[in-house]
């Protein structure tokens, strides 16, 4: 009878061998290398050299910090959606992938689901940290000298609504019905995309021409947006639900994470952070600070851009009634239950 050890061994052997390798040559790396310390694993050296602001204001690296931390929760975001979207990574425990799986399990989709919308829980909770957590004359000073970048420019926000819906629903909303029967080919999509709805946003107010804030995004990340869509026209979150049996597309628990990611991405997060921009730039009722002149106000509310992921999981008054006052009340009383 073998004794543990020497089964590990037998096993690293047969790992190694399976790929033409020398196991005793790993186990000599092995002697010599280092213990692994918190600080190197997380790159944590790295990580604090990633704030540099641009003006002397502390509150500036508030700013920073935040959107930074926004951003890794959108890749922890965007990192469950390529699973769903691979049908869940078949891996073995000795560590061998076996590639996607063919279909979708839904307690794994599930599980997912619900993981995506604690991020956005977190995110939408946390908000107070731009809303109520700066100074606001900094703030207003501070931002001049960041001009003409915008979390608007945020090329991972956008993929998650592209990971998550078809392209037809992130139309903007003015052409969204033209555009019910285009087929989801090449060609549809290259149509789709020229009425995407953020070339709504970022726009002057006065010209309705497109801000530079605008223009730069397009030029950076149009052609991998678009291409991203196309690659994702069949495993977006909706299409992989979709794909579901019946059944399984009915089960109670899977319908509400699905409204909830759709109202969390939709609904919650852009009021809390339309609040915010609010706070900052809207001195009084009707005055908007010098914002660099973009149509925030009519852009950022989410019932004017009504984006909704998954329009067939909500009810015609619900979708009425998006991102007003009735329909928040109505998915807060359902959080309770
Ligand atoms: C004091 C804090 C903030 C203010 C005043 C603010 C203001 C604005 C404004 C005015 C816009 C409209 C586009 C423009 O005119 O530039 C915008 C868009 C946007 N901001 Fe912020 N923002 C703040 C914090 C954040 C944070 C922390 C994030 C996280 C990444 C963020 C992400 C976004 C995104 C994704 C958009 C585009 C939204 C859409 O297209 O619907 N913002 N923001």
């Amino acid at each position: 009878m073998r004794n543990e050890s020497e089964e590990r061994l037998a096993k690293l052997e047969e790992k190694y061998a399976s790929m033409g390798q020398d196991m005793n040559a790993y186990l000599d790396g092995l002697l010599i290398s280092n213990y692994l310390p918190y600080w190197e694993y997380v790159n944590l050296d790295t990580l604090l050299t990633l704030q540099k602001p641009r003006t002397d204001f502390p509150d500036e690296q508030i700013f920073i910090m935040y959107h930074q931390i926004t951003e890794l929760y959108f890749r922890l975001a965007l990192h469950e959606m390529e699973q769903i979207a691979h049908n869940g990574r078949n891996v073995l425990p000795n560590g061998n992938d076996l590639g996607w799986n063919d279909s979708l399990d839904p307690a794994f989709l599930l599980e997912r689901l619900q993981r995506i919308n604690r991020y956005f829980d977190a995110l939408t909770q946390s908000y107070g940290v731009m809303e109520t957590g700066m100074d606001k004359e900094q703030f207003l000073r501070f931002r001049m000298a960041l001009l003409p970048a915008s979390g608007f420019q945020s090329a991972q926000y956008r993929k998650i609504e592209i990971c998550a819906t078809p392209l037809r629903n992130l139309v903007h909303r003015d052409h969204r019905d033209s555009f019910a029967a285009t087929a989801d080919d090449d060609k549809g999509m290259d149509a789709m995309f020229q009425h995407i709805y953020w070339k709504a946003g970022a726009t002057e107010i006065g010209t309705g021409k497109k801000t530079l804030t605008l223009h730069q995004f397009e030029q950076k990340y149009g052609a991998e947006l678009l291409n991203l869509a196309k690659d994702y026209r069949a495993k977006n979150i909706w299409a992989r639900y979709a794909s579901l049996p019946e059944t399984d597309r009915q089960r109670p628990e899977l319908v509400s994470q699905m409204r909830l990611l759709d109202a969390n991405v939709n609904i919650n997060w852009p009021l809390q952070h339309y609040r915010t921009a609010a706070r900052y730039l809207l001195r009084d009722k009707d005055e908007v600070a010098a914002t660099g002149g973009t149509n925030w106000q009519q852009y950022l509310p989410p019932r004017f851009m009504k984006r909704i992921f998954f329009p067939d999981l909500w009810t015609p008054q619900e979708k009425d009634e998006w991102g007003r006052s009735w329909l928040i009340a109505q998915l807060n009383e359902a959080r309770k239950e």
